[in-house]
């Protein structure tokens, strides 16, 4: 179990998210973990992989290699490191990192087709959150919807905002009411959204980082830059219209929940913040 727990909460949460995997059955060792935010990839996106810092001793290609392999030295990884059960996601950017709408949605349902192919023989192993388009919020929710219903996914992961627009630069945030047509539907199907860091556009990296570069990324910018989307979905109410909403946030919550006394203080939006995020903290 890799989950820990911070509040009743987020507790609550891990227990409906895994009462979810539990129903479809899973290889149960009693012992090994079940782990979430596991990049994968499709052999259209690997060049988007081209640029990322490398773990120590791996080589570009044997990282890329990895991202495209569940069946191989996956798996083996994974029986060597006691990991019962693995829920696949496409890694960032992904889908948020294409402004096109039609080749946005037109990608999104080409990974989840070939996702569901990659985990079909062994989901005792394998689950998988669906990559989705966020132009258009009402398709978004259809396709969720088609992944949950049609491949048994377990939710959906989104790398924080959708970029969008002729210059790349127009930044779509779930945290408007046009999304609430997707919010109802994740409800619906009762299963959760994992907001997850994308690498930031350029014009963010010049604006505020161009003094420091090295907090580009994991150092400080993914949790400042989805924090603020995470924020802003808690302060326009999307919790008080879709109560049984659950989200999935990493890394130590983004680093929110540290702060939750202070907004609850400073934001009167905000007030008991703590008991409108609903938290999993992975
Ligand atoms: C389930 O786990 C056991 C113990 O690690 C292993 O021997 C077996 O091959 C696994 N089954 C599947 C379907 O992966
Ligand atoms: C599933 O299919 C892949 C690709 O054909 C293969 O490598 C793998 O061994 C299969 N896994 C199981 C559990 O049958
Ligand atoms: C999800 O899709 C199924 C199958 O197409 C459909 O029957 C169902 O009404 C859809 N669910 C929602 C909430 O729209
Ligand atoms: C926006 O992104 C697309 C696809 O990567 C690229 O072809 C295009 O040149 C970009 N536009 C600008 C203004 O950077």
């Amino acid at each position: 179990m890799v989950c820990q727990c911070i509040g009743i909460l987020i507790t609550f949460s891990i227990c409906v998210f895994l009462s979810a995997v539990q129903a479809r059955k899973w290889n149960d060792t009693g012992k090994g973990a079940i782990i979430l935010e596991e990049s994968w990839a499709i052999p259209d996106i690997i060049a988007t992989t081209n640029n990322l810092v490398l773990p120590a001793g791996l080589t570009l290609a044997q990282l890329q290699a990895d991202l495209l392999d569940i069946h191989n030295q996956r798996l083996a990884a994974m029986d060597a490191s006691g990991i019962d059960f693995m829920v696949l996601s496409c890694i960032t950017p992904c889908v948020q990192g294409i402004s096109d709408p039609a080749a946005a949605a037109a990608l999104a349902t080409k990974i989840n087709n070939e996702m569901a192919a990659a985990i079909s023989n062994n989901t005792m192993r394998f689950g998988g959150f669906a990559s989705l388009s966020m132009h258009d919020p009402a398709a978004a929710a259809q396709e969720l919807n088609r992944t949950v219903v049609e491949f048994g996914f377990l939710g959906a992961l989104l790398n924080d905002y959708q970029q969008s627009g002729p210059d790349n630069a127009t930044l779509l945030y779930y945290d408007q009411p046009a999304y609430d047509v997707f919010w109802s539907m994740a409800q619906t199907l009762d299963v959760p959204v994992y907001l997850h860091p994308r690498i930031p556009i350029p014009q963010i990296t010049a604006l505020e980082y161009a003094h420091s570069p090295f907090l580009i990324a994991a150092p400080q910018e993914f949790a400042v830059t989805l924090s603020n989307h995470i924020m802003g979905i808690t302060a326009n109410g999307v919790f008080d219209r879709f109560p049984r909403l659950k989200f999935i946030v990493g890394h130590l919550g983004e680093r929110i929940p540290s702060d939750l006394g202070r907004i609850d203080k400073k934001d009167p939006r905000h007030a008991h913040a703590e008991k409108r995020i609903r938290l999993l903290e992975v």
